[in-house]
C-alpha cells in the first residue's frame, strides 16, 4: 500500500517524519525499565493473599527465609515504618477520598492478591521459589467483589468534583413524544499493556536512591517516593526512557514501587521487581465495572428535550475513584434540559484508576447508543439526529468552542466509509450469508494546554538539544516534539535535533496522561525555540540572517553552546472558551446469523483535533484507539469468581484483546484545522479521542446489521445470537 493512502490527511500535511526512536525499538535497542541491570542486583517478588476479605492471623516465612539465594523477607511483622509512608499523599492521586493501599503496614487483607509478603533474592527464580514457601492463616470475613448485584449499595461520591448536575427540566424526556430509558453495561476493564508493570531500585547513598521505573511521570514518581521516605526530591532520581505501553496504569506510584525502593534499602543492593500478568490484575488499577441509565426524549422532528444520565461504578473499600462518566452529556449536543447523576460502589477489590479515555470512553458508549435508538425510534439517520443537535456553543456553560469541526467530521467518515449503503431499517442486508451493518459513535475530551520547562541548547557541533522530563508511553512524543522544534527552528534538519526525555534531573513536565502532552510540551518547545532563535539574534547583533548557520556563529563568537529554558503554560484568554478535540468513529460489521461471530469488517476514525503535528504518529494513536475500542467491544472482561473474590482469566489467554486478524483496514481521518487559542501549534491532544465513542460505533452497527440492541458488553456471540 501506498502511503499516501496510508495516511490520508487533507490540509497542508502529505507526509510526517518517521519514529525518531523507531530504529531503537524496531531493533530491541530501546531500554525498558525491567531491561535495566546493575551490579550486585537482587530480585523482589511478591507473596499474595488467598482470601479477599480479613486479616493475616499467622504467617510463617521460615522456610522461605532458609532457602536459597534469599537475602530477606518482608511481611507487615517486620517491615520498617517508612517516615512519610502513612500520611504521605499520592501526587498523583486519581481518587477524590480514602487513600492508596500501603503494603505491610498491618494485617489487614483488603482485596484477593495483596501481597502480604515480599521475598528478596540473588536471582528471580530463586525469589519466585521462596515466595511459595510462604505459609499464611487467615481470619476470614465475609468479602463482596460483585459489583453488578450490588447497584443498591451506590452512594455519592464525597469529592466535591462530581456532584450531580442539573439545567432546566431534566424530566421533560418524560413527556417528550418520543423518548427511551435503557440501562448499559460496562464490566470491569483491565489495561493489559505489553509491558508489565517493573522498577529498579538502587540507593546510592545513605539518602539518595535512582530508580528505573515504568511510569507515565517521572516527576510524580519522584516526589512520591521522597515524600514516602522524607527525602529532598533532588534526592530520588527517576529515569523512564521507554514505556511499553500504559493506557492509564501507570499514572499514578503503585505500592509495589514503594516496596521495592524500602526492599533496595533493607538489603542494600539493587532491587529488580516485576510484576507478574496476573498480579497486574489488581496491582495497578483497571477500568471499573460501571452501570448506566439513560433516559432521553425528544420532539417528533428529533430536538432533544431532555437527557437524564446515571451512572453507578466500581470502587474500592478504602479509596474512592471517580471519573467523567457522564460529564460529556451535558454539554455534546444542544438539549435545554440535562441531568447527570454519578455514584460509587465499594467493592472488595483494589482500586480502580483511568484506562485510555478515562471516564468518556465509558460514559460514550451508553449516550452514543441512546442517541442511536433514539434515531431508530425517530426512523431518522444517526447522523441527521447528531447535525440536528449540534451544540455551536458549549451549553453546559454557553462559552463558544474554541474550535469544532464536527459536522465536517461526519462527513469526511461517511463518504469514506460509503454511509450512503446503510440502510434505516435494521436487518436488511446480506452478503454471502452475513448479515452487514453499518454504525458511529463520537467521541470527546478535553483539550487544554499545561505547564511545562523546556531547556534548548544549540550546541558546537550544530546539535539541537531539546530537553524535558517528559515520557513517551508509546505515542511518540519525541517524534512529535523533534516536528514542532523542526518547524520553529526554520525546518531545522531533523537529524540534527536530539530530544532528551524520561528523566526526572531534566526540567519539568507534568505527566503524560489526558491527551495534555502535544499540547502543553510541545507548546513548551515551540516558546523555547522562539527564545533561542532569539537569542541568536541578539547574539549575531545586526544584520543577522533569518537562517543562520548556528555552528559558525558560535564559533565566531567563542561560544561553546547558547541555550534557554522555559517555563510556558496556555493562555489566560482559553478560560473564555470551551477546549475540546472531537472524534467521530464509523464502523461496519459483518454478523454470523447462526453463530453470533462479529467481524468488523471497516473502520473510519476520524479525528478534529486541530492542526496535526505528526502525521504519522497521530495516526498511530488513532489505530490504536479505534482497536482498543474493538476490544471493548467484543472482547475484553476482567472475569472475578465471587465465590472466592479472584480474578479467573488474569492473564492473556482468558483476558481477551484483538489481534490482527480481529482488526481490519483502519482508516485514519484528520479534520486537520488548527485551533491557535489552545496553543500556538493549533495542535489539539487525540489520545483518548481514539478510544472514545469506538464501542457504541461498533455496538450500533451491530444492531444495523442484526435489528439487536445489545447494551451489555463485551458483545460476545452468545450475547448476539
Ligand atoms: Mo491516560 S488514561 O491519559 O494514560
Amino acid at each position: 500500500m501506498k502511503e499516501e493512502q496510508l495516511l490520508n490527511i487533507p490540509g497542508d500535511y502529505t507526509d510526517g517524519i518517521d519514529r525518531v526512536d523507531g530504529r531503537q525499538k524496531v531493533t530491541g535497542a530501546a531500554k525498558y525499565s525491567a531491561e535495566f541491570n546493575l551490579p550486585g542486583m537482587t530480585y523482589a517478588v511478591f507473596a499474595t493473599s488467598n482470601i479477599t476479605k480479613g486479616s493475616i492471623k499467622s504467617i510463617d516465612t521460615k522456610a522461605a527465609e532458609h532457602a536459597p539465594g534469599v537475602l530477606k523477607v518482608v511481611t507487615h511483622l517486620n517491615a520498617p515504618k517508612l517516615p512519610g509512608y502513612e500520611t504521605g499523599k499520592d501526587p498523583s492521586k486519581p481518587a477524590t477520598g480514602g487513600g492508596p493501599l500501603k503494603l505491610f503496614v498491618d494485617n489487614s487483607i483488603k482485596f484477593n492478591g495483596q501481597p502480604i509478603a515480599m521475598v528478596v533474592a540473588d536471582s528471580f527464580e530463586r525469589a519466585t521459589f521462596a515466595a511459595s514457601l510462604i505459609k499464611a492463616e487467615y481470619t476470614k470475613e465475609a468479602h463482596n467483589t460483585d459489583t453488578a448485584k450490588s447497584l443498591d449499595k451506590a452512594a455519592t461520591p464525597k469529592g466535591p468534583r462530581f456532584s450531580d448536575y442539573k439545567r432546566g427540566n431534566p424530566d421533560d424526556w418524560k413527556t417528550a413524544p418520543v423518548n427511551l430509558e435503557a440501562e448499559y453495561i460496562l464490566p470491569t476493564e483491565v489495561h493489559n499493556p505489553m509491558e508489565l508493570s517493573a522498577i529498579v531500585a538502587n540507593w546510592t547513598a545513605a539518602d539518595k536512591v535512582e530508580v528505573y521505573d515504568k511510569t507515565q511521570g517521572v516527576k510524580s514518581t519522584q516526589n512520591a517516593i521522597a515524600q514516602a521516605f522524607k527525602l529532598p526530591p533532588e534526592n530520588v532520581h527517576v529515569t523512564t526512557k521507554f514505556v511499553g505501553g500504559a493506557f492509564g496504569n501507570a499514572l499514578r506510584t503503585w505500592p509495589h514501587e514503594i516496596a521495592a525502593v524500602m526492599a533496595a534499602q533493607l538489603v542494600k543492593r539493587p532491587v529488580k521487581l516485576v510484576l507478574t500478568r496476573e498480579q497486574q490484575f489488581n496491582s495497578v488499577g483497571y477500568r471499573p465495572y460501571t452501570w448506566q441509565k439513560v433516559s432521553i426524549g425528544a420532539t417528533a422532528d428529533g430536538k432533544l428535550t431532555g437527557i437524564i444520565h446515571e451512572a453507578r461504578a466500581q470502587t474500592s473499600t478504602f479509596e474512592e475513584f471517580t471519573e467523567g462518566t457522564v460529564n460529556m452529556t451535558r454539554f455534546m449536543y444542544a438539549c435545554p434540559s440535562v441531568g447527570t447523576i454519578y455514584k460509587v460502589i465499594p467493592v472488595d477489590v483494589n482500586t480502580p484508576t483511568w484506562m485510555r479515555g478515562p471516564g468518556e470512553a465509558t460514559g460514550s458508549f451508553a449516550l452514543e447508543s441512546a442517541i442511536d435508538e433514539l434515531a431508530a425510534k425517530l426512523n431518522m439517520d444517526p447522523i441527521e439526529l447528531r447535525v440536528i443537535n449540534h451544540a455551536d456553543t458549549d451549553p453546559e456553560n454557553g462559552k463558544p468552542f474554541s474550535s469544532k469541526n464536527v459536522k465536517e467530521a461526519y462527513q469526511m467518515g461517511a463518504d469514506k466509509i460509503g454511509w450512503k449503503n446503510r440502510k434505516n431499517k435494521p436487518g436488511s442486508v446480506q452478503e454471502g450469508g452475513w448479515l452487514v451493518g453499518y454504525g458511529m459513535g463520537s467521541g470527546v475530551f478535553g483539550a487544554g494546554r499545561g505547564r511545562a520547562t523546556v531547556r534548548a541548547t544549540m550546541q558546537s557541533n550544530s546539535t539541537l538539544l531539546i530537553q524535558t522530563s517528559v515520557t513517551d508511553i508509546g505515542v511518540g512524543t519525541g517524534t512529535a516534539m523533534t516536528q514542532i522544534a523542526s518547524e520553529v527552528f526554520d525546518n531545522y534538519p531533523i537529524k540534527k535535533i536530539v530530544f532528551e526525555l524520561g528523566d526526572s534531573s531534566l526540567p519539568p513536565s507534568p505527566t503524560q496522561g489526558g491527551s495534555m502532552i502535544t499540547s502543553t510540551v510541545g507548546g513548551a518547545v515551540h516558546d523555547a525555540c522562539t527564545a533561542l532563535k532569539q537569542k541568536f539574534q541578539q547574539v549575531i547583533g545586526n544584520g543577522g540572517t533569518d537562517k543562520p548557520d548556528y555552528a559558525k556563529v558560535l564559533k565566531e563568537k567563542n561560544l561553546p553552546q547558547l541555550d534557554v529554558e522555559i517555563t510556558s503554560s496556555g493562555s489566560s484568554e482559553m478560560r473564555n472558551y470551551s477546549a475540546y478535540s472531537h472524534s467521530v468513529h464509523f464502523v461496519q460489521v459483518k454478523v454470523h446469523p447462526k453463530t453470533g461471530v462479529v467481524k468488523v469488517s471497516k473502520v473510519v476514525s476520524v479525528a478534529d483535533s486541530g492542526h496535526i503535528v505528526s502525521p504519522k504518529t497521530a495516526r498511530s494513536q488513532i489505530v490504536g484507539g479505534a482497536i482498543g475500542g474493538i476490544g471493548m467491544a467484543l472482547m475484553e472482561e476482567g472475569v472475578i469468581d465471587h465465590r472466592y473474590g479472584r480474578y479467573v482469566n488474569a492473564d492473556l489467554a482468558g483476558y481477551h484483546v484483538p489481534v490482527h486478524a480481529d482488526i481490519p483496514q483502519i482508516d485514519t481521518l484528520f479534520v486537520n484545522k488548527p485551533d491557535f487559542k489552545v496553543n500556538p501549534m493549533g495542535a489539539k491532544g487525540m489520545g483518548e479521542i481514539a478510544i472514545i465513542g469506538m464501542a457504541a460505533a461498533v455496538a450500533n452497527a451491530i444492531y444495523n446489521a442484526t435489528g439487536k440492541r445489545l447494551r451489555e458488553l463485551p458483545i460476545t456471540p452468545d450475547k448476539v445470537m
